[in-house]
């Protein structure tokens, strides 16, 4: 594996050919965490803490999760097949819909594992940009703000994303009613990306009144929800409660897909 990685990296950096390939390629735009993620890298203060990244850290600070598993002798570290380890899927289906869903009981759930949560937005933004068509190709709304990557994601696949009013920085909470606009004005069988909860970067999610009005126009106008739960159980500290939004779609009958990251925890 390690030969394979150093083979690919010399082919795309190692002759004057090669360089005259990439020369047009352009520089991604930098993420802000990383740039904090640095910041905190050369700040000298002894106590200081990095609460950038969403990442368990033991009490030096290092992050722990990934040598428990390559250590656990009882995983299975071969390669898995294409969609994934299917009890970890099913396990983390159950986890977010919650192990008595209709759709999980009825067996309308397809679940597939990825390459962390920026994977499965990617795979998920794929998906529709190759499939879900309507009219032409899908008009999706992502929040303002949004995680800065999702702009990217959308507009990799060739979908160029329009904002939804979300946040108001006058009373730091949602613009709910400008939420409910940009719902019912975006034309029917849009595609809008929701928090879950836990809404990055703002952290401001809408209470369960607002979401059952959010699902009624969603449902009124045929859209499609594709939801992002980057953060099941730190919103309110129990994964049920923060999975409320997804499960109440669910019970609606309402379509959609999740990209789910399942964090590992132990006691
Ligand atoms: C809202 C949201 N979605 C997806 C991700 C991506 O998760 P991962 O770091 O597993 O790629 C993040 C991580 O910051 C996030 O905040």
């Amino acid at each position: 594996m390690a030969t394979r990685i150093k083979q690919l990296v010399s082919h795309l950096s190692g002759s004057d050919m090669s360089a005259e390939l990439w020369q047009d390629v352009p520089l991604a735009p930098p993420d802000s965490i990383f740039k904090l993620t640095a910041a905190y890298k050369a700040d000298a203060f002894k106590d200081k803490v990095n609460l950038g990244v969403g990442a368990y850290r033991d009490d030096n600070n290092k992050p722990w999760a990934t040598a428990i598993l390559l250590n656990d002798e009882t995983l299975d570290h071969e390669y898995l097949p294409i969609t994934g380890l299917a009890e970890y899927t099913a396990a983390a289906a159950k986890l977010i819909l919650g192990p008595g869903s209709p759709a999980i009981k009825e067996d309308r759930v397809v679940s597939v594992q990825t390459i962390s949560g920026t994977g499965a937005n990617h795979l998920g933004a794929l998906f529709l940009s190759r499939f879900y068509k309507f009219n032409g190709p899908p008009k999706v709304y992502l929040s303002n703000p949004t995680w800065a990557n999702h702009h990217a994601i959308f507009r990799n696949v060739g979908i160029e994303p329009v904002d939804y009013a979300y946040y108001d920085p006058k009373t730091i909470g949602l613009d709910f009613e400008g939420f409910l606009a940009a719902l019912r004005d975006a034309p029917e069988r849009s595609v809008f990306l929701l928090h879950a909860c836990a809404h990055n970067p703002t952290g401001v999610d809408p209470t369960q009144e607002q979401w059952k009005a959010i699902a009624e126009v969603i449902a009124a106008k045929k859209h499609y929800s594709f939801f992002d739960c980057a953060y099941q159980g730190f919103a309110s500290g129990d994964l049920d409660k923060d999975a409320w939004a997804v499960r109440h779609f669910v019970e609606r009958g309402l379509p959609l897909l999740v990209c789910q990251v399942s964090w590992e925890t132990t006691d």
